[in-house]
């Protein structure tokens, strides 16, 4: 139940309204996996000193999308490649971006973050991979607990070991990897958040 939940909400969902929005948009569940993940961005937005009220925003706008039915998925975000086609959940964060826009939410490096969730982030926004880490390994799914950890401490060195997991665990089973999600991985080098270039911090 909602009333549960032991994440305190954030000002910034509140005061915008946003967070009430995505609670009649998700199924209860989903709504707790939601707040989880803004929570944990917010934190290792914090950790690796980026935007902590982006982080959780898109981490609470994320899965806005994700109880959607296929054909509103397809409506929302046509199909770029073979695999959208033929699995439209994959297209639930573009999908998301799409409805978000069309509300006005207005803060692009906030899209953009929940665009990509589903595929990678791309190079340089920071605030992607926050909320992409954060839902892969948010404590409710019950693994990953390594890359929450190494997100807490580097964000950077986090980032790739999902990203590189991901790909090669695909392609060591023949398995055809999202175009995006090799875009994402091929802009790796380029992703390291600013606590990561502090001395002292590898
Ligand atoms: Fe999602
Ligand atoms: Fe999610």
């Amino acid at each position: 139940m909602i009333a549960e939940l032991k994440f305190p909400r954030h000002p910034l969902a509140e005061l915008a309204g946003w967070d009430e929005r995505v609670r009649l948009m998700v199924r209860p569940r989903r709504y707790e996996h939601v707040l989880r993940v803004a929570e944990l961005a917010c934190q290792i937005a914090c950790a690796n000193r980026l935007d902590e009220a982006r982080a959780y925003a898109a981490g609470l706008l994320h899965d806005i999308a994700r109880d959607l039915p296929d054909a509103e998925l397809l409506r929302l975000a046509p199909p770029e490649c073979a695999i959208d086609v033929g699995h439209p959940l994959a297209l639930h964060g573009r999908a998301a971006r799409t409805l978000l826009e069309r509300w006005g939410y207005p803060d692009s490096v906030v899209l953009e973050a929940v665009e990509d969730h589903t595929t990678g982030p791309r190079g340089g926004n920071l605030v992607a991979a926050c909320v992409y880490i954060a839902d892969v390994s948010e404590p409710g799914r019950g693994v990953n607990a390594d890359i929450r950890e190494l997100a807490l401490c580097d964000l950077g060195a986090a980032l790739n070991r999902a990203i590189v997991s991901k790909v090669t665990y695909l392609q060591g089973r023949g398995i055809q990897v999202h175009p995006r999600t090799l875009r994402s991985y091929h802009a790796l080098p380029e992703l390291r958040s600013p606590a990561c270039d502090l001395p002292g911090v590898s």
